[in-house]
């Protein structure tokens, strides 16, 4: 065997060598217990404290609020679709206020017409000549749009 062809096979074994182990080393724990991820993520997703927050959860003190709210057309959303997360403000509500939504923009968001958006779905204006220059919340209450 010509001497350029010996080196190039023992670079080539170096190389496959050094593969073997950095897999070895750098495989994690767990990895394809169940499929190609970690068997233990699964374990440490289920172990993360729950977040979200239902109204019923908000009602417990904001109870009038919630009624005007599960009474009127809103009903089907969720005060944090609104307010954003309640996790922290739930425990300590001095030093975690929550978002109060400001502007046109913010009911826009779901109401402008908009083709993609069934209309037997949401109800939708034309953002351009609804009432322009005034607050959406001059006329329809956030929490009962009807009021
Ligand atoms: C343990 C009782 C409690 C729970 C549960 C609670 N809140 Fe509050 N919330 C308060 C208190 C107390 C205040 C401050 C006093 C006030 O403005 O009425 C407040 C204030 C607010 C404010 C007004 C902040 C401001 O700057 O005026 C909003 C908006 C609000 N809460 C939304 C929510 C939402 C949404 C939820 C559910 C994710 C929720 N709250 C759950 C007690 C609570
Ligand atoms: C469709 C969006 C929306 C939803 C859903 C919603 N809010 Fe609001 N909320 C607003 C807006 C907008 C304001 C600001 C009103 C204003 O400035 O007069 C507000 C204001 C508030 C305030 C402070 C002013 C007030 O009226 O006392 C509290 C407290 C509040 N919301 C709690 C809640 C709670 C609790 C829920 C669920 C039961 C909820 N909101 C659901 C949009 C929403
Ligand atoms: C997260 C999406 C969302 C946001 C934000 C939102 N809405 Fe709604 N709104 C809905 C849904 C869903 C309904 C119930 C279906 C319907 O009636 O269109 C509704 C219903 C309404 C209705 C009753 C329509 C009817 O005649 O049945 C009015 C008026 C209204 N919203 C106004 C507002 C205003 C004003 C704001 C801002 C403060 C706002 N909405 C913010 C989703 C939203
Ligand atoms: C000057 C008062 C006023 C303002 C400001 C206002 N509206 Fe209205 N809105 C009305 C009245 C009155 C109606 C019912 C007659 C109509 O459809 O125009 C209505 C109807 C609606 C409807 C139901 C449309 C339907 O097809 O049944 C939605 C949704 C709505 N408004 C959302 C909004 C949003 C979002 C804003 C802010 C961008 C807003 N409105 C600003 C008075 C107002």
């Amino acid at each position: 065997m010509p001497l350029q062809v010996k080196r190039l096979l023992i670079v080539f074994a170096i190389l496959i060598g050094t593969m073997f182990a950095l897999k070895y080393f750098l495989t994690p724990e767990s990895w394809r217990e169940f499929g190609p991820y970690r068997g233990n993520a699964l374990k440490e997703i289920a172990a993360q404290e729950a977040k979200y927050i239902d109204t019923k959860t908000c009602a417990m003190c904001h109870d009038l609020i919630a009624e005007l709210k599960n009474n009127g057309e809103h009903n089907s959303i969720q005060c944090e679709n609104c307010h954003g997360p309640g996790y922290k403000h739930i425990d300590d509500q001095e030093n975690n206020e929550m978002k109060i939504p400001k502007g046109r923009e913010f009911c826009i968001r779901c109401h402008a017409r908009n083709a993609a958006r069934p209309l037997n779905i949401i109800k939708q204006i034309d953002a351009t000549e609804h009432n322009i220059g005034e607050d959406c919340i001059t006329c329809h209450n956030p929490h009962q749009p009807w009021l």
